[in-house]
């Protein structure tokens, strides 16, 4: 059995996806959902399935403290959901190659600090850009740079608001995450 761990900081749409989408699965567990906010939506969700949540709080993530209850759990891998910390280099050094974020746009467009949710949609906006996405990629110690696993595009036409592309790429989120999830899982030891 591999155990996930999610991190999410806030709706958690994606974290419950995958939540829904792990339950029953005899291979993979998702085992822990984990929030720098205590007042995230994310954690009502995720309860409804029973997975166990832990609240803490940038220097619990920093000192260490975290890093003790993932490996105290034995989690195997960290998907993170709308995380809006950085992950220090001690926990990226124990789980190399095992932990993912998604972006809502198609980096190198748009990432980066300060670029997430309605931020990146009002730039992709504002450049008329005439497609957006999704991008699934390995974290490393900067925001939305480690190497890319997995894109999916979507096509914009003229008369778009911030809400429609949102949900143009929010649509491909939902179903792509999970898969891609799944298919690094299978193909990793
Ligand atoms: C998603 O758009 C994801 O791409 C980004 O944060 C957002 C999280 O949304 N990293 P939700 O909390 O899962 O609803």
């Amino acid at each position: 059995m591999k155990k996930i761990a999610i991190f999410a900081s806030g709706n958690g749409s994606n974290a419950e996806n995958i939540v829904k989408y792990f339950h029953q699965n005899e291979k993979i567990k998702v085992d822990l959902v984990g929030s720098n906010n205590s007042e995230a939506k994310v954690l009502d969700r995720v309860s409804r399935y029973r997975v166990p949540t832990i609240i803490f709080n940038k220097e619990n993530l920093m000192n260490g403290g975290v890093l003790e209850i993932l490996e105290q759990k034995k989690i195997d891998f960290i998907v993170l959901a709308g995380f809006l910390l950085k992950i220090p280099k001690t926990i990226i050094n124990k789980y190399v190659n095992k932990i993912i974020n998604i972006h809502p746009s198609l980096l190198p467009l748009y990432g980066g600090k300060g670029m997430y949710g309605n931020y990146v949609h009002q730039k992709v906006l504002e450049e008329r850009d005439k497609k957006t996405g999704i991008t699934i990629h390995f974290v490393n110690e900067k925001y939305d740079d480690g190497a890319i696993i997995f894109q999916a595009k979507c096509l914009l036409d003229d008369n778009l608001t911030i809400k429609k592309i949102a949900k143009k790429v929010h649509d491909l989120e939902i179903k792509f995450y999970p898969k891609i999830i799944e298919n690094i899982l299978n193909e990793q030891n």
